[in-house]
C-alpha cells in the first residue's frame, strides 16, 4: 500500500520522505485553488507515503457550527462524522491549536474510537493564510507510539506550504 503514488518509491529516512511527499504534493496542487481538492491530495499522498499510517485525513471546521468538526476528506476506515471543539484528540487540538502527539489513545481522557485499531495518534491544526483554523489533520497508526519528532515536523510544515501560504 505504501509508497504507491505516481509509481514512484520514496527511499531515505522518514524525513527524507516528509521532504519528498511534500515535494510531490505541491507539484500535484500548482494552481489548484478548491480546498476540497486539496485536502484529499493530501490525504491520499501522505497515506501511500508511510507504513505506519492506518487512518489519514481531515476534520473541518463546520461553518454553520464554527465550535463543531465534521470530517472531510480521509484514507482509511469508517472515520466518526463530527466531533466538539474540546472533545478527543481531535476537538483537543482544534481548541488549543496545539499538534497533539498521543502515544497511547487508550489512555486520552476522552478519547474517540471510531476504529478500535487505532492505537496512537497524531493531530495538527491545519490554518490558512489569515491564521484562521480551518481544520484539523488526523492520522491513526495501529502501532503505539508511532509518531514522534520528525512526523510532527514533517507534517506541520507539508500542512502549512498548502494551506497557509
Ligand atoms: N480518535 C479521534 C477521532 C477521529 S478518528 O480516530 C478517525 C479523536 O479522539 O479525536
Amino acid at each position: 500500500m505504501a509508497e504507491a503514488f505516481n509509481d514512484k518509491v520514496l527511499t531515505g529516512s522518514k524525513a527524507e520522505r516528509y521532504a519528498a511527499v511534500g515535494g510531490e504534493i505541491a507539484a500535484v496542487l500548482d494552481g489548484e485553488p478548491n480546498l476540497t481538492a486539496r485536502m484529499a491530495t493530501v490525504a491520499a499522498m501522505l497515506a501511500a507515503s508511510f507504513d505506519h499510517y492506518f487512518w489519514t485525513g481531515f476534520y473541518v471546521v463546520d461553518p454553520e457550527k464554527p465550535d463543531e468538526l465534521v470530517v472531510g476528506p480521509y484514507q482509511g476506515t469508517l472515520g466518526c462524522l463530527r466531533i466538539a471543539f474540546g472533545r478527543g484528540v481531535c476537538g483537543t487540538a482544534a481548541r488549543s491549536r496545539q499538534t497533539q502527539v498521543v502515544e497511547d489513545v487508550h489512555a486520552f481522557p476522552g478519547h474517540i474510537a471510531c476504529d478500535s485499531r487505532s492505537a496512537s495518534e497524531i493531530v495538527v491544526p491545519v490554518v490558512d493564510a489569515q491564521g484562521r483554523l480551518i481544520a484539523v489533520f488526523d492520522v491513526d497508526s495501529e502501532q503505539p507510539a508511532a509518531f514522534d519528532r520528525t512526523d510532527v515536523e514533517g507534517l506541520e510544515k507539508i500542512l502549512m506550504a498548502t494551506f497557509a501560504d
